[in-house]
C-alpha cells in the first residue's frame, strides 16, 4: 500500500491540513506568505518561537490552526536553498515529509503548489509527491491486521491544489510510471521466497506484464536443457522448484525490420541457499533478495510499457533457486555453458554468474542488441568495497559509460565505475576447463565476478554489469525508500532508456 495522490479542481475550497514550503532560513514561499496572512501572522510567529525548524530540506513544522479558520493545521515544509531546490532535492523533502507525518493521525493532506527559482509550480508539486509517494510504500502482505492497535491509521491521500491541475497530474503520471515499477521491483524482493520461485515468478511476470503489451516467452528446465544451457540448469537442479527462463519484448520504438535493440538481463536466484557450499545460517533469510536484479529489470518493463516509451527492449531473466540436495550440482563439476564454454565449480555458492552467462549469451547470439546491462546480486565483496550507497558499475565501453553516469545523477540511485581487466579474466581461467566460477584469490571478488562475465561478452558488445549486492536490499529507510527491497535499478535505467531514444 502507498498513498494516492489526487489533484482536484482549484475552486474547490482548502481545508483540513495543509502544506506550504519554506526555504532556508525560514523564508516562507509565496503560498506560505498567503496562509501567514490569512491567519494573522501565525506562522511567522511559530518560526520565531521554532528556532531548531529552519527550513532546512525535508524538515517539518506542523502548527495547529485556530477553530475558526478554515483549515484544522498547516504543515511547514523545509525545501532547503531556492537556488538549490531541484527535482531531486524536491523529492527527498517529499519522501523526509511522509516520514514525519505519515504516521500523525491524519488521513490526507493538500499541498499547495508553488513555484521556486528552478522549478515551474507543476514540477515542483509533483516531485514532491513523487518522493512523498515512493517512501510511503508499505508491504503488509503477510500481516493479518493491516494496522495496529497501538498506532493511527496511516496517512492515505495526498491531495495537491494547483493553478493548473491537470498539467500538475501529467507531471506526476510521467514520475508515476517509474514508481509503479519500482514498486513492483519491491513486491517481488518482499515476496516470501517460498511463495516466489521461478514457476510461481514467471507466472506473475507474464500475468503483469502480457497486457501492457510486452511479449512473453518462458523456457521451462526441459528447454533449457535442450538448448544446453548449462550453467541455469545446473544451478536450478537442486531444488524440486524447476528453473524458468523468461524473455521479454518491448517494441515501442522503430517497426523498421533490421532496428535494433538494447538488451537488459537480470539475476533472479529466487533463494540463494549457496548450494552444497551452504551459507551459514545467520541472516541467510535475507537472500530471498537474491532476485533483485531480476526484479529491477521486469520493473523497467513494466514502467517502459506504461508509460509507452519509444524504445525497442530486450530484457532476459534468469531464474533459479539454489538448493542442497543429492540432486545439487557440486564443488568440482564441470559444466558446459550455453556458450559452449566449459566451466569448472569450485563453489556451488557463486552460482549468479552461471546463471547470468547463459542469459548473456542467448540475448547476445538470438538479439544482437546494441548494448547490454546486467544487474545482479553478485557479490558480497561488492557490498564490502561500496556498502549500499553506490552501485558498482562495471563497464567495457565509455560511451556507454557516461550516458549512465547521466542517469544515475537525474535518477538519483548512485552508481560508480569499477574496473574490468585482463588480469582477472586471467585469474578465472581453469587448470582443467575453459573457466573456472572462483577466482584464484579471495581479493578482488566482485571484480573477478565480473571478469567471469566478460568471458561472455562476444564481439565487443558494449555491456555494463551493475553488481546491486549492497544497494537491492536495505537494512534502514532512506528518504525516499523504506527499508527491505529498494527496487534500485528501475529509476536509473528509465532515466538511461529516455535519454537514449529521446535525447
Ligand atoms: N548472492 C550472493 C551475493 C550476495 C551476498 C548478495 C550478500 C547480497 C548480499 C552470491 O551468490 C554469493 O554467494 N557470492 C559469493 C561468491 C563467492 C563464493 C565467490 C560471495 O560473495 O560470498
Ligand atoms: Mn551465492
Ligand atoms: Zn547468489
Amino acid at each position: 500500500m502507498s498513498v494516492k495522490v489526487t489533484f482536484p479542481k482549484t475552486d474547490a475550497k482548502i481545508t483540513g491540513a495543509v502544506i506550504v514550503g519554506v526555504f532556508d532560513d525560514g523564508v516562507l514561499s509565496p503560498q506560505a506568505e498567503k496562509q501567514d496572512k490569512a491567519l494573522n501572522g501565525l506562522l511567522s510567529s511559530a518560526l520565531e518561537e521554532n528556532k531548531s525548524f529552519k527550513g532546512k530540506n525535508g524538515q517539518a513544522l506542523q502548527i495547529f490552526t485556530p477553530a475558526d479558520s478554515n483549515t484544522s493545521r498547516v504543515i511547514l515544509l523545509g525545501l532547503g536553498k531556492a537556488e538549490e531546490l531541484d527535482a531531486l532535492k524536491a523529492e527527498t523533502a517529499g519522501g523526509k515529509l511522509f516520514a514525519a507525518i505519515g504516521k500523525s493521525g491524519l488521513s490526507e493532506v493538500s499541498l499547495l503548489a508553488d513555484r521556486s527559482k528552478k522549478l515551474k509550480a507543476e514540477a515542483l508539486a509533483a516531485h514532491i509527491a513523487n518522493g512523498f509517494k515512493l517512501r510511503s510504500y508499505d508491504f503488509d502482505r503477510y500481516k493479518s491486521k493491516k494496522d495496529k492497535d497501538d498506532e493511527p491509521a496511516k496517512l492515505s491521500t495526498l491531495k495537491i491544489i494547483a493553478t493548473h491541475p491537470t498539467n500538475t497530474k501529467i507531471a506526476f503520471d510521467d514520475l508515476d510510471h517509474v514508481s509503479a515499477g519500482t514498486f513492483w521491483a519491491r513486491d517481488l524482493v518482499n515476496t516470501a521466497p517460498n511463495d516466489l520461485y521461478p514457476e510461481s515468478y514467471a507466472k506473475q511476470i507474464s500475468k503483469e506484464l502480457k497486457p501492457l503489451g510486452v511479449e512473453i516467452e518462458i523456457f521451462d528446465d526441459k528447454k533449457l536443457e535442450k538448448m544446453g544451457a548449462g550453467g541455469i540448469t545446473a544451478v536450478g537442479k537442486g531444488s524440486e522448484r524447476k528453473p524458468r527462463m523468461v524473455i521479454m519484448r518491448w517494441n515501442g520504438g522503430s517497426k523498421a525490420k533490421n532496428a535494433k535493440s538494447i538488451g537488459f538481463v537480470g539475476k533472479g536466484v529466487t533463494f540463494d541457499t549457496g548450494g552444497i557450499s551452504l551459507k551459514p545460517g545467520a541472516g541467510m533469510d535475507e537472500m530471498k533478495m537474491d532476485m533483485g536484479g531480476s526484479a529491477a529489470v521486469v520493473g523497467l518493463m513494466k514502467t517502459l510499457a506504461l508509460r509507452k516509451a519509444k524504445a525497442n527492449v530486450v530484457a532476459i531473466v534468469g531464474l533459479a533457486e539454489n538448493m542442497p540436495s543429492s540432486n545439487a550440482y557440486r564443488p568440482g563439476d564441470i559444466l558446459t555453458s550455453y556458450a559452449g564454454k566449459t566451466i569448472e565449480v569450485l563453489n556451488t555458492d557463486a552460482e549468479g554468474r552461471l546463471v547470468l552467462a547463459d542469459c548473456l549469451t542467448y540475448i547476445q547470439r538470438e538479439y544482437k542488441p546494441e548494448f547490454i546491462i546486467d544487474l545482479a546480486t553478485l557479490t558480497g565483496a561488492m557490498m564490502v568495497a561500496l556498502g549500499h550507497e553506490y552501485c558498482g558499475t562495471f563497464v567495457n565501453d565509455s560511451a556507454l559509460w557516461k550516458q549512465m553516469e547521466k542517469a544515475s545523477e537525474t535518477s538519483g540511485e548512485k552508481l560508480w565505475r569499477m574496473p574490468l581487466d585482463e588480469v582477472w579474466k586471467k585469474e578465472v581461467e581453469s587448470a582443467v576447463a575453459d573457466i573456472q566460477n572462483l577466482g584464484k584469490s579471495r581479493y578482488a571478488g566482485a571484480s573477478t565476478a565480473a571478469a567471469f562475465l566478460e568471458h561472455f561478452i562476444e564481439d565487443e558488445t558494449p555491456w555494463a554489469h551493475m553488481d546491486i549486492a549492497g544497494t537491492a536490499w536495505r537494512k534502514s529507510d532512506q528518504p525516499t525508500v523504506p527499508k527491505h527491497g529498494s527496487g534500485f535499478g528501475v529509476r536509473v535505467l528509465n532515466d538511461l532508456v529516455a535519454k537514449y531514444y529521446e535525447g
